[in-house]
């Protein structure tokens, strides 16, 4: 079993050093997509494909970041942040994802940087966060091996740009969401459904981020290079057979298909079980899993929710792809106050699955890198934007993360999910998750008050 109660440590101060951050990602912010050479990436082609972004939404303009982000690097300065995590865009900086680099836009990257040092904000680069060249897709994508090779020649290059004032690097930014989303179930970019397309695709993530680690620190051993997973924090609906066999699959599909060759160099044998009719996992070649298990100086974790797993039920209407080899597998909702999402709000389940990485996988230090909540939030008449409901999610989120530190959990810092709202993939603009509320018809920035008591926080360094 994976689950465990919090701990009761009433700690209200987080450790000297703690570092304060904030996130976004270069697709949901930056706008400016065929400028200076960028060419399309999946995400690109996806959101102008009717029917899959809600109200059609695209990115072509989202926070209009590429331009504004002196401004946008002058007001997280005023929050007082001290790190920030942005994506690169591939095709900004290796149009089509092979060949030579394109200079404009590394400059735009070096630009970014450069303002935030200036700043004294350190930054986070995310080297994908979702945006795969469309022509890498064409070639076949994450499920082809030759994909994996391509991101870590683009992860050289990215490091050959920047290395020397950024050294702080996350290889790959969720891939189960790369994987599962994208080519089991089709609701994310390059929205192909395939269970076993999908498999193939985690491992060529995983081995790509091996890779990229590799060469990221053949050019500097002292370079901190990680992965962000968005694990699961799962519960079983009940202590039944059938319950707790749900629980192992999604957890062995969810979390330690990723965990186990990253950590222990293997993939769990019940996850080759339950996927055997799908794939004979002939796409893992011999010495792969050593790469993928190549040390990595910290893990970043991102986290939303907790799920409640149940047995199966035939033709629930499961059936979509997102979990290949278990598909009827059934979540069930408990009650809990949602966000915007529809998601359950659920701190607990942040010290449970922190607890669990550090019980299960070792010390490693860990980095929330996303934590966060959407509301529809709107400028009140005075100006300001009341967001009570985020300003709790935060607090409690927080407080979960004082009980894992109390706990003996090596978390040494914390990025709010987002720094402003932005274009959240499938769902359009609709969803919004900062904290800076923008308008997207005139493109103003208002910090809302949970930006104000954010700040608080970092400058007490307590809840
Ligand atoms: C995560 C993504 C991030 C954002 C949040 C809400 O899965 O990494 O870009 O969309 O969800």
């Amino acid at each position: 079993m994976i689950i465990e109660q919090p701990t009761t440590t009433v700690a209200r101060v987080f450790p000297d050093g703690f570092l304060w951050g904030a996130a976004t990602a270069s697709y949901q912010i930056e706008g400016a997509v065929t400028e200076d050479g960028r060419t399309a990436s999946i995400w690109d082609t996806f959101s102008h494909t009717p029917g899959r972004v809600v109200g059609g939404d695209t990115g072509d303009v989202a926070c209009d970041h590429y331009h504004r982000y002196a401004d946008d690097v002058a007001m997280m300065s005023k929050l007082g942040l001290s790190a920030y995590r942005f994506s690169i865009a591939w095709p900004r900086v290796q149009p089509g994802g092979r060949g030579p680099a394109n200079q404009a836009g590394l400059d735009f990257y070096r630009r970014l940087v450069d303002e935030l040092l200036d700043h004294d904000i350190q930054p986070w680069v995310t080297l994908y966060h979702w945006d795969l060249p469309q022509e890498l897709e064409d070639a076949g994508g994450w499920p082809v091996r030759d994909t994996a090779y391509r991101f870590a020649e683009y992860a050289s290059i990215v490091h050959a740009a920047l290395g020397d004032k950024v050294h702080h690097w996350i290889t790959l930014n969720e891939p189960w969401c790369s994987a599962f989303l994208g080519y089991g179930n089709g609701h994310h970019a390059p929205g192909r459904t395939d269970g076993a397309d999908a498999l193939a695709a985690t491992h060529h993530l995983l081995l790509g981020h091996g890779l990229a680690t590799q060469a990221i620190k053949a050019a500097d051993p002292s370079a901190q290079v990680g992965i962000t997973l968005n694990l699961h924090s799962l519960a079983a609906h009940s202590d039944s057979p059938a319950d707790l066999d749900a629980l192992r699959r999604i957890d062995g599909v969810g979390n330690r298909v990723f965990l186990d060759p990253l950590f222990k160099a293997e993939y769990p044998a019940d996850v080759a079980a339950d996927v055997a009719h799908l794939t004979d996992l002939g796409f893992i070649h011999a010495g792969d899993l050593e790469t993928i298990a190549t040390p990595a100086d910290f893990m970043g974790v991102n986290y939303y929710t907790r799920s409640i797993v149940a047995a199966p039920v035939p033709g629930s209407g499961n059936h979509d792809g997102t979990w290949p080899g278990s598909e009827d597998t059934t979540f069930l909702k408990r009650g809990l106050p949602v966000t915007q999402m529809d998601w359950e709000i659920d701190a607990a389940g942040l010290t449970d699955l922190l607890n669990r990485i550090t019980r299960d996988y070792g010390a490693i230090p860990l980095y929330i890198t996303e934590n966060g909540a959407a509301y529809p939030d709107e400028i009140g008449a005075d100006g300001t934007v009341s967001d009570p409901a985020r300003i709790d999610y935060y607090d409690q989120h927080l407080r979960a993360c004082l009980d894992s530190i109390g706990a003996g959990v090596p978390l040494r810092g914390y990025f709010a999910w987002s720094l402003m709202d932005n274009f959240e993939w499938a769902w359009g603009y609709e969803k919004r998750f900062g904290l800076v509320h923008v308008d997207y018809q005139t493109q103003v920035r208002t910090p809302k008050n949970s930006a104000l008591w954010y700040s608080n926080v970092i400058r007490d360094n307590a809840v």
